[in-house]
């Protein structure tokens, strides 16, 4: 029986390829803050469709990059798809050529053995952008980033770790250590030995090993968390046996199985050493944010956005969001207390009571250290998709809400006011789609009170995408 629909939401997961390749100025409504001079770079799945075949997963979408520059109160747009090894190929035989999150190319049998041999690794990177090593890059799961111009967001070729590291699956949230100049991040390499490899890339791009853990069963993470000393795996119980990911014939996510009695694992590792120098377990639960996290004493202090399992997997399938099926798998701030020494016990406990996705934080000032301010999406309407922008008040343990019906607002990327004096200074962008008018546009809203600044309308709809970064250009023009 088909699921009824319930919802208006499915439009977010339409195809957008129309490429806006010079940027043009978009029409604002109310005030930019005139010290906005930078660009918001956005990636997200934006082609679910080749030739006669389709994605599977909301996370599987050919990846589109957008961009918003921002000078003198004014905004341009433009998008462009990225142009990698999975969206070439596809152009170039009509048909899904690269396995993505939940997808697989049909392959005779020939062509399933012989890729055993020569696995191919997507670079459809349609989950993040940031600035690594000197290049701006966008990322998704494998260890493939992609770098590309952000002037033009014309593609530039896959960013090479130097030197190399061995493995297939990686995160697209590293984390960034404004002391030692350096991102973090880690690898999963599957093998006869599977392995967690911990590394870092410093601002000159140059790759350095911090640490190799050896796995059984690797986990599926999407983030990780970092204190200013240590680096946190966090293993989730949901967990792949390599032969079976090499061997199955099925789709990356379809391979991973749900087993609550391994409890949720915590693998604490110390940056400059690269020892492992903490290990604990509590029960089971499911993340892909990791929040923030700090030391405190004895312990760690870890932030997540948590949901009981991983079923929230299975309602992203398109069909599922197509149809505007009501979302129940919904995730909450969830802190959790982690000893660093002795036998004590991991407490966890819910910081706010709400349903939040998406979350960001003022990363510049508090990233790694102790907080008071979370961002994200939440849901209003229950059942429904993300709909509204909250703010989270850890200390005063209020949260407050942006909503308006009929808009999907997406990551409320938070925008720090050049020397503000609090944590909530400064503004958030957040792209929303405005479902009756089937259009998308950027929202500007007051950081602290969660009030509209400004708002300018995008010449499209933009599906529904997960992350990007705004950064920061004194001399850039719009
Ligand atoms: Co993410």
């Amino acid at each position: 029986m088909l699921d009824k629909p319930t919802f208006p939401y499915g439009t977010g997961f339409r195809s957008l390829t129309r490429e806006v390749a010079e940027p043009v100025p978009l029409p604002v409504c109310g005030e930019l803050p005139p010290w906005l001079r930078g660009t918001l770079l956005r990636t997200g799945p934006s082609k679910f469709e080749v030739g006669e075949q389709s994605y599977n997963h909301w996370f599987d979408g050919l990846a589109m990059l957008h961009r918003f520059g921002f000078a003198e109160g004014r905004v341009t747009y433009a998008n462009r798809l990225l142009k990698s090894n999975a969206f070439c190929a596809a152009e170039k035989t009509g048909k899904i050529a690269y396995g993505e999150f939940a997808t697989d190319p049909c392959r005779t049998l020939f062509g399933r053995v012989a890729s055993l041999f020569d696995p191919k690794l997507t670079a459809n990177c349609n989950v993040n952008v940031l600035t690594m090593g000197g290049e701006t890059t966008a990322l998704t799961e494998t260890t493939l980033p992609v770098r590309f111009d952000p002037k033009t967001l014309a593609t530039l070729g896959v960013f090479g770790y130097t030197p190399p590291l061995r493995g297939q699956i990686s995160t697209a949230h590293p984390h960034y250590d404004a002391v030692r100049t350096r991102h973090y991040s880690y690898m999963v390499e599957f093998g006869m030995q599977s392995h967690y490899r911990l590394f870092s890339v410093g601002d000159d791009g140059a790759q350095d090993l911090v640490a190799e853990l050896p796995v059984d069963r690797p986990a599926y993470m999407h983030s990780f968390a970092m204190t200013e000393h240590y680096l946190v795996l966090v293993e989730f119980p949901l967990t792949v046996s390599a032969l079976a990911l090499k061997f199955s014939g099925k789709p990356f996510i379809q391979n991973y199985r749900w087993e609550p009695e391994r409890g949720l694992r915590f693998h604490v590792v110390d940056k400059d050493s690269g020892r492992e120098v903490a290990t604990a377990k509590t029960d089971a639960a499911f993340a892909f944010h990791h929040v923030n996290a700090f030391e405190d004493g004895d312990s760690l202090t870890i932030d997540m956005v948590a949901y009981p399992d991983a079923t929230i997997i299975d309602a992203l399938y398109l069909a599922r969001l197509r149809a505007g099926t009501p979302l129940t798998a919904t995730g909450a701030l969830t802190r959790f207390e982690v000893p660093l020494t002795g036998d004590g016990a991991v407490t966890r406990g819910t910081l706010a009571p709400v349903a939040l996705e998406l979350p960001r934080i003022n990363y510049e000032t508090r990233a790694g250290k102790p907080y008071r301010y979370v961002w994200g999406t939440g849901i209003q309407a229950p059942g429904d998709f993300l709909d509204s922008i909250l703010k989270i008040d850890i200390e005063a343990g209020k949260v407050a809400r942006w909503y308006e019906a009929g808009l999907y607002p997406g990551e409320p990327v938070f925008v720090p006011q050049p020397s503000a004096g609090s944590e909530d200074e400064g503004v958030l962008l957040s792209v929303v789609l405005d479902i009756e008018k089937d259009r998308s546009f950027l929202l500007v809203l007051d950081a602290a009170m969660l009030e509209e600044r400004a708002r300018a309308e995008a010449p499209h709809a933009i599906p529904f995408h997960f992350h990007g970064n705004y950064f920061a250009s004194p001399s850039l023009p719009a």
